[in-house]
């Protein structure tokens, strides 16, 4: 498929299959897309809504976060685990508010400069914030991946994560971002699940180099234990 192609096809799946009712797709401001993003990185969606709203009703802008002391900051993450996300959290915010005079950075390149944010984080707040040119690539765009193109090796390793970043910069759109982010991350969790992933339901079975193949249960490469 030409990244044409893919885009159309993954953008009218996310609109016909897709998630619509997150909470932080609704007014996806930049604050909102980092803190649920971060929230998400190592936690399931079902268990980060409940603190997202939380968060944001105590938070609800990157000032208020700015001026919260961390004991009141990591209250709020109590459970949530991996704590230096919270600290990277308020860190974050005193940057954007003391170093960006209050202006969100809305370049890959400058949003990677925030504390905690990482390539993965900047390109998701391009995508779902300003709905701009955004590569994101997690372990769901990972999975997808190495199924649809038939990528060997184990992925996070160094060769084969530049393999799949040169592939997600190839294939993002410069438009509809929003929809091409959401769609990769909800197929990759719906459809190309780890676990019996419904290929029979995918629009990209015909060209799934893992399909074509028989190789669905066998890609992603497992890591060697
Ligand atoms: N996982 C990471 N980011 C997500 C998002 N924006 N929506 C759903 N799942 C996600």
């Amino acid at each position: 498929l030409t990244p044409t192609d893919f885009q159309q096809r993954l953008i009218s799946w996310q609109q016909t299959h897709g998630r619509h009712d997150l909470p932080w797709q609704q007014d996806p401001t930049p604050y909102r897309v980092l803190v649920s993003e971060i929230m998400l990185q190592q936690t399931q969606v079902a268990t980060v809504i409940p603190y997202f709203e939380r968060w944001m009703a105590s938070f609800p802008t990157i000032e208020a976060l700015a001026a919260a002391s961390e004991d009141e900051v990591m209250s709020h993450w109590q459970g949530l685990g991996y704590y230096s996300r919270a600290r990277n959290l308020r860190k974050a915010a005193l940057y954007i508010t003391e170093e960006c005079g209050g202006q969100f950075p809305d370049q890959v390149e400058t949003l990677l400069k925030i504390p905690g944010v990482g390539r993965y984080t900047a390109g998701a707040i391009a995508s779902f914030a300003y709905n701009t040119y955004g590569p994101i690539v997690d372990g769901n765009v990972k999975r997808l991946f190495c199924r649809f193109f038939g990528i060997e090796g184990v992925p996070g390793t160094t060769q084969v994560d530049k393999t799949l970043w040169h592939l997600a910069e190839t294939y993002t759109p410069n438009q509809s971002n929003r929809a091409f982010a959401q769609g990769l991350l909800d197929m990759g969790a719906t459809v190309c699940k780890p676990k019996n992933p419904t290929c029979d339901d995918c629009s990209f079975q015909p060209e799934c180099i893992a399909y074509q193949s028989n190789r669905v249960d066998q890609l992603p490469t497992p890591k060697p234990k």
